[in-house]
């Protein structure tokens, strides 16, 4: 039962490759348990410090595919990672006791596929078996996202959100890991119809009480097309108060929507970097699959912005060399200075062109 949480504490532990490869496979692979009620574990090795104290919700792929409730075999599978269904592990540590706990997320996507539906919803990379003539027309015509939410939790004033690159989030009990229902906030981005595309990584830094993010509005600019077709709103929450709102403090116009994973935030700044990895917003209209309307166009290098939060407006911007990066991994501000430190992917240079079409390989 505990198996994959023991592998997990392995798999930090483990000196040798041999075994970490081996211990990172359970990652990609189906839950042997759905749910794993929140609860004590043995720790078999080690010594764990007095003093270490973490509580720590987490989420990840958790079922490659659809899986019939009662059922013990998929009857389709995710052909990619991002597609994958989401789980939530909790992790809490303290006097020396572990606790740990996991659940997949019921999702309204979730719900489906248990029911043996096909979610009529696009995917990012596709499924075997491939949906039929029937089923893409279906997909098309969709105007939601999934809510398969699989790519970070994060704690909005208290309350455990589980996200992603798209908008909307999921409300999960901490307590028991219960799914609750799709969290709306009440305002005005939550009645975009357009507002699809978001970031996974909100951020607020300690001792803030807001938290920023931004939502994309398609065609927000549409028909003025004045600096771009699209514009990324950000806005900030004040975790502080109920119930909790979204304030637009700036619109950002772009021609070209980057897929902006993550952005800086220092106690005055936020830092974006609009990678040349861009979503092609009317292939993916017309199409079930996201992935293969990402597109690479290295000759628009990397777009950096630095928006002022006192002024709220974008005091620098500059373009640089073409690049593609997930994740920060720190960002602080030196004099007038602000340091952003990125984890760049690694992008093939052997066309005399960096190709960073990361996602596409
Ligand atoms: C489900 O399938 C796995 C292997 O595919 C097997 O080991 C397991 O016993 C099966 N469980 C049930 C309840 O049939
Ligand atoms: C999915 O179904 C479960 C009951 O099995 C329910 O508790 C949950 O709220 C449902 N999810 C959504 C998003 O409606």
């Amino acid at each position: 039962m505990l198996s994959r949480a023991l592998l997990l504490l392995s798999a930090l532990a483990s000196p040798s490759l041999g075994d970490e490869a081996a211990s990172m496979a359970p990652l990609f692979s189906d839950l042997t348990q759905k749910f794993v009620p929140v609860g004590p574990v043995e720790v078999t090795s080690g010594i764990l410090p007095e003093w270490l104290e973490f509580d720590r919700l987490v989420n990840g792929f958790g079922q490659y595919g659809g899986i019939i409730d009662g059922e013990n075999s998929t009857f389709f599978e995710f052909d990619y990672l991002f597609d994958v269904l989401s789980y939530v592990q909790s992790w809490n540590i303290k006097d020396g006791q572990v606790s740990y706990g996991h659940s997949m997320t019921k999702s309204t996507y979730y719900n489906q596929t248990v029911n043996g539906e096909r979610p009529m919803l696009r995917s990012f990379g596709g499924t075997t078996p491939a949906l039929t003539p029937k089923e893409k027309m279906e997909t098309i015509k969709a105007t939601s996202v999934s809510d398969n939410y699989n790519v970070n939790i994060v704690d909005v004033g208290g309350k455990k959100f589980t996200i992603s690159d798209t908008t909307g989030q999921v409300e999960i009990d901490p307590a028991d890991l219960t799914t609750m229902s799709d969290f709306h906030y009440d305002d005005e981005l939550d009645k975009q119809t357009m507002g699809i595309i978001s970031c996974a990584h909100p951020t607020q830094l300690p001792n803030d009480p807001y938290m920023y993010n931004y939502q994309a509005q398609l065609f927000g600019n549409a028909p003025h097309h004045r600096e771009g077709a699209h514009k990324l709103q950000f806005y900030r929450v004040d975790t502080t108060k109920e119930p909790l709102t979204r304030e637009v403090m700036i619109d950002i116009d772009v021609q070209d929507l980057s897929y902006l994973h993550q952005f800086a935030n220092t106690p005055n700044y936020l830092v974006l970097l609009h990678y040349p990895l861009f979503w092609q917003v009317m292939g993916i209209a017309t199409s079930t699959e996201i992935l293969p309307n990402m597109k690479w166009d290295a000759s628009k290098g990397t777009k950096v912005q630095v928006i002022d939060k006192r002024t709220w407006t974008v005091t620098k911007e500059y373009t640089t060399d073409a690049t593609f990066a997930y994740h920060h991994l720190n960002a602080y501000e030196e004099g007038d200075n602000v340091i952003v430190d990125i984890l760049t992917n690694i992008c093939d240079e052997s066309n005399g062109d960096a190709s960073c079409d990361d996602m596409n390989k």
